[in-house]
Parts: structure tokens; sequence; C-alpha cells
């Protein structure tokens, strides 16, 4: 029997089928706008190599051990987020709440992540117009604006992501998830190593290099590491049930650290090529590598416009980013979905349609954030704002605090062991003796003092 059939003749749920699609699955769920809109803009403006750095630490020392543990405890349960920590849960602890956290930290991504999609979309079709091409900043930026502050345009291309990524999601997990995932990883790879190729042959490129390569450590402050450890957490999809969710549908042969370091190795290259891609090309044309989230819509159209065959490399990086966006979405939705197929026995079309109609609802006023909710400030953030503050800074994390909390001191170290070797078919137990040190002790502590940090208690 394969190990699909087991796992479907325990639990009639569909589930991946090869060792390679789980590693494309999660790794398409890692990869996203975080490496090619977060990272490289976040980069530029926190002092490049040193905000690299405080970044790199907390990928390892917080978000590896934490997609770890979320893989192992969706497996063991094979279920959704919310039933996987109940079910988990001794008598009378409310663990449950951590999934509910998560299923709401999913919505709020979200409601944003599909209007940045939309604009992704809406600039491939931009691009072979050729409308948004033009080598003055201002007019690039005056092209940006129209497209953010027309109404009907932002709501439309992201309602057109929101369907896009619906139709895949009710294909369901070895058909919709897996095949589609599986496809779109190597084709991402290639688009971004052709547009290195091109940005690193540019005169001064290795301005961008440099920047992006040599730190100066004396631009770490409080801040900058919370927002390192946010963009690590946001990144690895770790913190909300994705990774849960996600684990829920390995097989049980599988090698998760294997898996989940190879996921981290492989996000962490991609977020440097499209450093690599970004910076010497910003550099070369002397545009301003500070220009945060901008910098995706405004800058990098001004710099292809500058190059010979701009056009096409233009339209190449939005292909990119569209693919990379694709697969994280798919995560996102999968985490709504499974719980209402399961928890609340609704078909998978339904839960699809269920999970779109609320982004499309709630998704609308950050889509409007440049027009009509423009002046709607909560704590002074506008929707838009506010949705990715409070998942990437205040749900991921705290959910990632008490996932840790959660394994380390509940779940405790012998299953820990016993899930990670696979009931000791793998060898590998030194190393799960310091992952489970990491998570009992180092990562709680680490993410807890940052959040301290955040909410002024110190
Ligand atoms: N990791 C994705 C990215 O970098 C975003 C994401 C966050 C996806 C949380 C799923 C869950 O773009």
């Amino acid at each position: 029997m394969t190990d699909k059939q087991q796992n479907a003749g325990r639990s009639g749920r569909d589930a991946f089928t090869s060792s390679l699609g789980m590693l494309a699955a999660t790794l398409g769920s890692a990869v996203g706008l975080g490496n090619i809109w977060k990272f490289p803009s976040m980069t530029g403006s926190n002092g490049g190599a040193s905000f690299l750095f405080v970044y790199l630490a907390c990928t390892v020392v917080v978000g590896l051990p934490i997609m770890i543990s979320e893989i192992m405890l969706g497996r063991k349960v094979k279920a959704n987020a919310i039933t996987t920590l109940r079910k988990l849960s001794p008598k009378g602890q409310p663990w449950g709440i951590v999934g509910v956290s998560g299923v709401v930290a999913a919505f709020l991504i979200l409601c944003f992540y599909t209007e940045v999609a939309g604009w992704v979309f809406a600039y491939i079709f931009k691009g072979l117009s050729g409308s948004v091409l033009t080598t003055d900043p201002k007019v690039a930026s005056a092209a940006f604006a129209s497209l953010i502050s027309d109404p009907m345009q932002a709501i439309g291309w992201q309602w057109f992501v929101i369907v896009f990524v619906s139709i895949i999601i009710t294909f369901g997990i070895s058909k919709g998830i897996e095949k589609v995932t599986m496809r779109l990883m190597p084709i991402l790879f290639l688009l971004l190593l052709v547009i290195c190729a091109r940005s690193l042959t540019l005169p001064g490129a290795e301005k961008g290099l440099e920047f992006l390569f040599t730190p100066d450590f004396s631009k770490i402050t409080g801040s900058v590491i919370l927002m390192a450890m946010g963009l690590a957490f946001f990144k690895l999809s770790i913190g909300m049930g994705t990774m849960m969710t996600y684990g829920s549908y390995f097989r049980d042969s599988q090698n998760i650290p294997l898996t989940a370091g190879r996921v981290v190795l492989a996000d962490l290259v991609i977020s440097l090529l499209a450093g690599i891609a970004i910076f010497p090309a910003v550099f070369a044309y002397g545009f301003d590598v500070s220009a945060g989230p901008s910098l995706l819509f405004i800058t990098i159209p001004a710099v292809f416009a500058s190059m010979p065959m701009g056009q096409f490399f233009a339209v190449l990086f939005f292909v990119l980013a569209a693919v990379a966006s694709t697969g994280a979405m798919l995560s996102l939705f999968e985490v709504p979905v499974a719980y209402l197929c399961e928890a609340r026995q609704m078909s998978r079309k339904a839960a699809t349609m269920t999970t779109a109609l609320l982004v499309m609802l709630l998704g609308a006023p950050a889509a409007l954030s440049s027009s009509m909710t423009k002046d709607v400030k909560i704590f002074g953030l506008t929707f838009f704002d506010l949705f990715d503050f409070l998942s990437s800074n205040l749900c991921m994390p705290a959910g990632g605090l008490l996932i840790c909390i959660f394994t380390g001191w509940v779940f405790g170290k012998d299953k820990f062991k016993a899930e990670l070797t696979n009931h000791g078919l793998i060898k590998n137990e030194a190393i799960i003796d310091s992952l489970f040190f990491l998570i009992k002790y180092v990562s709680p502590l680490l993410v807890a003092v940052v959040m301290l940090n955040m909410l002024k208690v110190f």
C-alpha cells in the first residue's frame, strides 16, 4: 500500500502524494510576495546587510523550530489547525484558541495580500501594453497611484486574484495545490535566474551587491529586530496554522526536519536572489533603494524601462511575482477551507466560496485604502497597513510563541522525538535534541522579549 493510500485509508482525507510535492507546496507557501516585495523593500530601508543578518538569526533560531513543530503537530492529528490543537490539548486547556487566532490571521493576511497580488497581475498586463514603463520615477509613481486610487481597478484586480486562487483550491490538495506548486516552483526559479543575470551584467552593479552584503551593525535597533522577526514569521508562513494545515497532508514517512530545513534554505536563497535581481539594477540606474513598498511598483518599472529589452524583463519580473504569490495564497486559503470542510462539514466547493466571499468583503476596506477609506485611520494606520501590522507583528509572533510553549511544555519531549524520528526510523536524535532545546527555551524567550519590547513594556 502506498503512503497516500495509508493516509487516505486512515482518515479519508486528500493528501500530498510525493515527497517532492510536499516540498514544492511547502516552499510554495513560504516563497511569495514576502521574498519579492517585503524582503527587498525592508532590507533596502533598514540598512541592507545588517538587517539581513538579524533576519537570518531570527530564521534559524525562531523560524525553523516553529515550522518543524507546526508541521509535526498537523501530521500527528491529520486535521485543520483548530481541530489539531483542540485534540492535542490536555482536558480543560484552551489551546484551540491558537488555531482560531491562526484562521483570523489567515483572513487578515489575505485581505491585503490579495490586493498586492492584484497589483502584480495588473502590472503584467500594463507592462505588456507598456503603459507603466517609463524612466521618469514621477510618471511611474503617477501610474501606480492611478491604479491603487481607482476603486474599480483596486477591487477588480483583487477579485480577479481571489477567483483565480479559489478555482485551484476547489481541485483539492493532490490535484490542486500539489500539482500547481510543482509546476510553478521551477518556473519561478528559472525566471529569477534570468533576471539576476540581467541585473548583474549592468555597469555599476557591484554597488548593489555591496549594499546587500556589507553589514553596518550600528543600524540594528529594537524596531529593526521586531521587523526582522515579523518578516521571518511572514516569510516562513508560521505562527498562524498554515504549516500545521499543510503538515496534516504530509505522509507519515516524510522526514519533517529535513523537508523544513530545505524549505527554509531554498526560501532564503530565493530572497537573496530577489535582492540580487533588484539592488544592482536599482544602484546601476541611480534610484532610491529605501523607497519602501513602492520599490516593486515604482522603482522597478522605472529601472527596467531604463535598460535594453526593458519591457521584456519587466513583464518577466511581474510574472515571477505573480507565480510566487499564487503558491502563498493557496496556502493561506487552505487554512479556513480545511477548517470549514472538516469542522463545519461543508463541501470543498462551499468552503472555498465562503472563504472567497469573506476575503472579498473584508479585503475591500484594504483595497480601498488609497481611495475611499484613505482617511479612516485606526491607531494611525490605514486598513491595509493595519491588517499587515496586526498579522505580521502581532498575531503571527503571538501564535508562534504559544506554539513554542505548547510544543515544549505541553506536548513534551518524548512525543516530539517520536514524531520527528518517525518513531525511531530516522537516526537524527542529536538534531532533535537541539531543536527541542530551541523550541522549549530559546525561541519562546526571544519572541517574548521582542514582543514585550514592541508593547513598550521595557
Ligand atoms: N510566506 C508568504 C510570503 O512570503 C506569505 C504567507 C504568510 C503565506 C503566511 C502563508 C501564510 O509571501
